[in-house]
């Protein structure tokens, strides 16, 4: 039976859900598309390497993970990253590394290692799509091979899959939504009255607030997603650092406060629209909603957007308290594609 050869760079939160779904799903995948996928390569910054032509096992590989924090020793490899990634047996590399939301680096060059050599390319994370999106996306086109990042924006929600294959030949208008969880589980709490002290240590302890949450505070996370979106759906060609950016942290009680007097709740909310000349304005922006608006009902790690077209005005979807099942999903529904490019 044909096989489909995965290298996985980076092997945490998502790495290893992606491993487990890909277990549970296995044989069926065997049997709906006559494809055995196996892994070949596992990197990580600490864990170690792996690296196995015939297949890593990854049912061992997620129990040394849980007893130890580490990979077996038998089973590593000294080959440094760089030479695996140009070298190793693989056909579709995933990158599932940390995110650098101000380079887009190191990700972007592993991609374009796996793109050059004519490997298909899945990633879930967002900064290769913010910062050097056409260039990828052509380097795929020119190689024949495919370019993958449902899970860059929404986790598995489907949304560029949404775009392409149910709203074809709609040209994207506007897009607008709520995409970071942090900040709007915040404001939500600011306005229930709960002091910022106690919503930073539950947020912390439900995990989905950072050690250092200014990422998501100051809206470089959300403006990393808009460029994302913008790029991809609306042919933008801007990076991050383009969007006009604001974030929550100037936002008090007060003016949560004064914002229900008018019937209003704030929300940190992303927008892409053309300007006058044709160009992509994006901006990331505390805004009143008022509450009788849809997006007022967006709360907790709840996400939505909204997209605007020509021919089927706008459209909203909505992912609800994802956990890291629906981030796995992301990759793997983008795996699946692969397998049906290859078919
Ligand atoms: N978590 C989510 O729900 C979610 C949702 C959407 C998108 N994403 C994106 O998905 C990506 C992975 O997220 P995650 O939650 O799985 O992160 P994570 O738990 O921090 O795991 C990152 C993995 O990458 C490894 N790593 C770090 N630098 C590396 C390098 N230069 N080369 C190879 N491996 C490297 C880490 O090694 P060690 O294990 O040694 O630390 C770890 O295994 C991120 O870009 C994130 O933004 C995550």
């Amino acid at each position: 039976m044909k096989k489909l050869k995965l290298a996985l760079m980076g092997f945490g939160n998502v790495g290893q859900a992606f491993a487990e779904m890909l277990l549970e799903k296995h044989d069926e995948i065997v049997e709906k598309y006559e494809r055995d996928v196996i892994v070949t390569v596992i990197t990580t910054a600490t864990k170690g390497k792996m690296y196995d032509p015939q297949g890593i096992d990854l049912v061992k590989t997620l129990k040394d993970l849980e007893k130890t924090g580490k990979f077996d020793e038998n089973s590593v490899t000294d080959v440094i990253e760089e030479k695996l990634l140009a070298e190793a047996d693989y056909d579709c590399l995933m990158e599932l590394t940390p995110l650098d939301i101000f380079t887009g680096q190191p990700a972007t060059d592993h991609i374009r290692c796996a793109l050059g050599r004519g490997k298909h390319a899945i990633t879930a994370n967002k900064g290769p799509v913010a910062w050097y999106f056409s260039e990828l996306r052509d380097l795929a086109e020119s190689k024949r091979v495919g370019f993958f990042y449902e899970t860059v924006v929404m986790d598995g929600t489907p949304v560029f899959n949404l775009v392409e294959h149910t709203l074809k030949m709609a040209k994207v208008t506007e897009v607008a939504g709520i995409l970071n969880s942090t900040t709007n589980f915040i404001l939500e709490e600011m306005e229930k009255g709960c002091a910022m002290d106690d919503i930073m240590d539950r947020g912390r302890k439900m995990g989905f607030i950072e050690a250092d949450p200014a990422m998501d505070i100051e809206g470089y996370d959300a403006a990393g997603k808009v460029t994302a979106l913008l790029n991809v759906l609306m042919d933008a060609g801007i990076t991050p650092d383009q969007v006009d950016r604001k974030g929550i942290e100037d936002i008090t009680i007060e003016d949560i406060n004064d914002a229900k007097t008018r019937g209003n709740v704030i929300k940190l909310l992303c927008r892409g629209t053309f300007d006058e000349n044709g160009n992509v304005i994006a901006t990331v922006r505390p805004e009143e909603v008022p509450k009788t608006d849809m997006l007022a009902s967006v709360n907790s790690t709840t996400s939505v957007i909204s997209i605007t077209t020509d021919l089927m005005k706008k459209n909203s979807i909505v992912e609800h308290e994802p956990e890291i099942a629906q981030t796995a999903y992301g990759v793997f529904g983008d795996m699946l594609r692969v397998i049906e490019l290859e078919s």
